[in-house]
């Protein structure tokens, strides 16, 4: 145990810290959910709400985990086990495990079909295509059988490639490459899609919140967004942060992975909305919003196609950087706890994970497949997202603000700088009771207590 600490890896530079963080985080939850979240969830008041729970919660979360990662250098379910020995503190931990699980299983389905439309546009299938006819590719797409099994198949081989290679040279070097690239190409879509004639419309959706629109319901979606965009409530922090120097500052890496995870899901509306208004695609359309806007936008540009397999790929990227987080989560706590090898681990967990995918792959239309009226794919997304990560946010919260020693709390805090003590006051507090109560309020509301 003592070699393997001291031999653990870390970040080689904050800059490198930040970027795989915000490797982790920026993904298909950007991209593809935030704007269908948003256009089922009534348009700006969503957004709003789920600025707010960014601010107030996943920051200091964001803070929160890397604490425990930092200090502990150790897996989720080893960080808490580390902290409170032979304690029920370790289902914490082990719950992030499962759910990191869960989610890898259906989101390399959805990444495969990022995948599948990064080649179909390079073929020029896309070409040309209007929303009624980019509507009806994605629906026979992900309505078949063989197709995204394989797409499936391919992009969860790539997670286990890479995550069984070791994982920190690899994605450190990817993420600086990536997400700048992926940035720039969405500024590019943002411009083109607000100069389409008949867009504002969507802009005004966009931007002017009407809170009658909300229901308890879309409260509980919006702080499962937030927990999903930002990779929190299952560990994947800690496991990250586990890996930051002593040396650096950790309140300026949560603030900026905040920040950059926020701005791209923010870009990436302005890019959907004013295009799905231009070309009349209903917002509340769901899980293939994206799939249908995007491909009607670039069928617009001068050298569309081009664009079109450019931004696919870089999304699969994008989809790659945060689908070897939630497998290393996996990874690092049989390699850690139970002495698996790490290879081993990669390949039967990756493995099960794309067997765990495959209802979520066939449940779009190849069989009927609905848990309490969601498709099987939406309904472990729902799990997941709106449950799982939530539960393991408040009790990583209660552990940190509770049950840990403030003095080594705060002292981890204000490791590496970058805050004053009364920042790190206004934290904690966030932490200890903020963080809780807000998350415990919006279970109750949602299941209908008030
Ligand atoms: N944050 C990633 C995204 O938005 C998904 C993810 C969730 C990654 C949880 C790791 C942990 O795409």
């Amino acid at each position: 145990m003592e070699l393997a600490q001291a031999a653990r890896s870390q970040w080689k530079s904050r800059l490198g810290a930040v970027l795989a963080a915000a490797g982790s985080a920026v993904g298909l939850g950007n991209i593809w959910k935030f704007p269908y979240l948003v256009g089922a969830n009534g348009g700006a008041a969503f957004v709003l709400l789920y600025l707010a729970f960014v601010l107030l919660i996943g920051i200091p979360l964001i803070m929160t985990e890397f604490v425990v990662g930092r200090k502990t250098t150790r897996n989720p379910g080893g960080a808490f086990r580390e902290l409170a020995p032979g304690t029920a503190w370790v289902i914490p931990g082990i719950s992030g495990v499962v759910a990191g699980f869960l989610i890898l299983s259906f989101y390399s389905v959805v990444a495969g079909w990022v995948l599948r439309y990064a080649v179909t546009s390079l073929l020029g299938a896309l070409s040309g295509l209007n929303p009624e006819g980019a509507a009806a590719l994605f629906t026979e797409f992900i309505g078949g059988t063989w197709a995204p099994l394989f797409w499936h198949l391919l992009f969860m081989a790539l997670t286990v490639y890479i995550v069984a290679a070791g994982v920190q040279e690899g994605i450190e070097k990817w993420s600086k490459i990536l997400m700048p690239g992926l940035f720039i190409l969405v500024i590019i879509l943002v411009i083109r899609s607000l100069t389409l004639p008949g867009s504002h419309p969507g802009i005004a959706y966009y931007l002017q919140p009407d809170f009658s629109a909300l229901t308890g319901k879309s409260v509980l979606a919006a702080l499962g967004q937030m927990f999903f965009s930002l990779s929190l409530g299952m560990g994947c922090m800690i496991t990250y942060g586990s890996y930051i120097s002593r040396q650096d500052s950790l309140v300026k890496t949560a603030g900026q992975v905040g920040l950059i995870d926020t701005l791209v899901a923010l870009l990436a509306g302005l890019v959907i909305f004013p295009a799905a208004f231009a070309f009349g695609i209903e917002p509340g359309a769901g899980p293939g919003l994206v799939f249908i806007t995007l491909p009607a936008i670039f069928a617009q540009m001068p050298l569309g196609q081009f664009f079109a397999c450019l931004f696919f790929l870089l999304l699969a990227i994008a989809a790659l950087t945060s689908s070897i987080s939630l497998l290393e989560t996996v990874v690092a706590y049989f390699v850690d706890e139970k002495d698996w090898g790490r290879r081993q681990a990669a390949v039967v967990w990756g493995g099960l994970a794309f067997l765990a995918g495959i209802p979520s792959a066939l449940s779009q239309g190849a069989v009927n497949l609905t848990v309490f009226g969601l498709s099987f794919l939406d309904a472990v997304d729902y799990l997941t997202s709106n449950i799982l990560l939530p539960l393991g946010g408040l009790l990583t919260a209660l552990f940190v603000g509770w049950r840990m020693r403030q003095e080594d709390v705060l002292a981890e805090a204000l490791q590496g700088g970058g805050m004053t003590t009364g920042m790190a006051q206004v934290w904690y507090f966030l932490v200890r009771t903020i963080a809780p109560l807000a998350i415990g309020l919006i279970f109750a509301n949602a299941i209908g207590l008030f």
